[in-house]
């Protein structure tokens, strides 16, 4: 989609508003954009500066001299209609309004006035109320949030600022890697599905999760959800789901949350992964970006410990997923290396008294056997395994291998070490979680996926033969 490219990859960017003041958001959008080594040009806009930040500044937008593909507003609401005209003359093809103060309390009159400014010169509007945008294949962070984003493949749509803003922090803890982080705020005329049909066909996106309040146009959204799904995972986690939730959404973002059935309807048959909660969204957000896909075969759980597997069987069975015999050779080969009273049912419990070689050697049999589409390997402390040497030992193992060839999520559940190996597995681009039904969780989305695709497939083949 030509149009919302400029959105995503502008060659230049000028900051209307840029301060001279640090504290200020006008400041902070120019300095990340900056840190960020954003690789377009950069232009601050501020009448009363003649240098921000070490760029030359300009009074207005159309006094710059070269072109501007993407003007970003942090000049009070009242100031935004004329900064609007002033770009849409110089030829800008996308504002980024930041500032508040519009539709979210009750000026619908001056947001509609913007955007029908913007309309007049073919100019597309993200926004208002707003903290920026991040495309980190150009290295664009025109946000007043963290500067220090790590690049990855996960896609993240927010109507919350606030919350947007902290999540972004949180996926640098969390070290999950994005291509994108948009912020939609009001969606005066930019909207999830506009952004959704860009990413369907971005090359460095691989999954896509959105915190949405409402939809404005369903039938839109629900056309673009279902092309997307089509080609990836579609996580959304939906806010104000209750009548108190609907109404403290109303006075956020002025969007109608709407009833909770028509979304779930909607959701399904769109295909979209619907998480219950943001930890859970982002969990399976990094199962998507560092997996293969599913392909079918069935899903064994390695335990060293019972407890764990019975958890994690309870989460997959509550999503739809029943567990089978693992396969008779892999059973086979795993009974001789076991205690006498280990079980080789579906979970495997290789017990407590296992080795730390000896776990990564059943995790690695049940990758390698035939016939075993998914591995969920869950993993309790003890005092006679080291998680990190299983961490390390799973690590060698999967680049033996050459990268994964099917899905595993593992869940190291203890002490410091645990959560130590938790991190050395992510950064090796194992998904890897602290509680079994985390990992649970994450694999059953994985494998949901798959089908829900396949029944939006269906769904459009049957519309399109009837
Ligand atoms: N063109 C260019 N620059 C201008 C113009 C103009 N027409 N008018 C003013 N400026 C300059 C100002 O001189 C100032 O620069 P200076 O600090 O060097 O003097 C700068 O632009 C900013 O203008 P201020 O009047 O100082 O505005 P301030 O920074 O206080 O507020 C803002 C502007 C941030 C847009 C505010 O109105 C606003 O909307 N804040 C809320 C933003 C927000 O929270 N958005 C939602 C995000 S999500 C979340 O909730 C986290």
């Amino acid at each position: 989609m030509k149009e919302m490219e400029p959105l995503f990859k502008p060659r230049s960017v000028a900051v209307v508003g840029a301060s001279r003041h640090p504290g200020k958001i006008g400041y902070a959008v120019v300095k990340n954009l900056i840190a960020s080594k954003y690789e377009g040009k950069i232009y601050p806009v501020n009448p009363k500066a003649d240098e921000i930040l070490g760029l030359k500044a300009y009074p207005t937008v159309s006094s710059i001299p070269g072109e501007v593909d993407m003007v970003v507003v942090v000049v009070p609401a009242q100031f935004v209609p004329e900064v609007i005209e002033d770009a849409g003359k110089k030829g800008a093809k996308v504002a980024v309004i930041i500032t508040s103060g519009f539709k979210e309390i009750g000026r619908a009159d001056l947001e509609e006035e913007v955007v029908r400014r913007a309309r007049k010169y073919g100019m597309r509007v993200l926004g208002p109320n707003i903290f920026g945008i991040v495309y980190t294949p150009v290295k664009l962070n025109a946000t007043f949030g963290p500067s220090d984003v790590i690049e990855g493949s996960v896609g993240f749509i927010t109507q919350s600022g606030a919350l947007g803003i902290a999540l972004m922090g949180m996926t640098i803890v969390e070290k999950i890697g994005v291509s994108t982080i948009v912020s939609i705020g009001n969606k005066s005329d930019i909207d999830d599905a506009d952004l959704l049909n860009y990413l369907k066909d971005d090359e460095e996106t691989k999954v896509v999760l959105i915190y949405l309040e409402g939809v404005t146009d369903g039938k839109k959204f629900m056309e673009a959800a279902q092309n997307f799904t089509l080609r990836k995972p579609l996580i959304v986690i939906k806010a104000g789901k209750t009548a108190a939730g609907a109404k403290a959404v109303a006075s956020h973002t002025g969007s109608l949350a709407g009833n909770v059935a028509v979304y779930s309807t909607l959701f399904k048959e769109t295909g979209i992964l619907e998480a219950s909660t943001v930890e859970e969204a982002f969990d399976w957000a990094r199962a998507f970006s560092y997996l293969p896909q599913y392909e079918g075969g069935q899903l064994v759980i390695v335990t060293n410990g019972g407890g764990a597997g019975v958890l994690a069987t309870d989460v997959l069975a509550e999503n739809g997923i029943s567990l089978k015999t693992p396969p008779e050779p892999l059973v086979n080969e795993l009974r001789p290396k076991l205690p006498g009273f280990a079980s080789l049912k579906n979970p495997i419990d290789v017990t407590g008294m296992i080795s730390s070689e000896g776990y990564v050697e059943a995790v690695s049999a049940a990758l390698r056997s035939e016939g075993v589409g998914a591995v969920l390997a869950l993993y309790c402390e003890t005092a006679v395994t080291n998680p990190e040497d299983i961490a390390e030992g799973l690590i060698k193992e999967v680049n033996e291998m050459g990268g994964l060839k099917k899905p595993l999520t593992v869940a190291l559940i203890g002490g410091r070490k645990s959560y130590n190996a938790v991190e050395m597995l992510n950064n090796a681009r194992i998904p890897a979680y602290p509680m079994p039904e985390r990992a649970a969780s994450a694999m059953a989305a994985v494998i949901n996926y798959v089908e829900a695709r396949e029944r939006v497939r269906l769904r459009l083949q049957e519309l399109g033969n009837s």
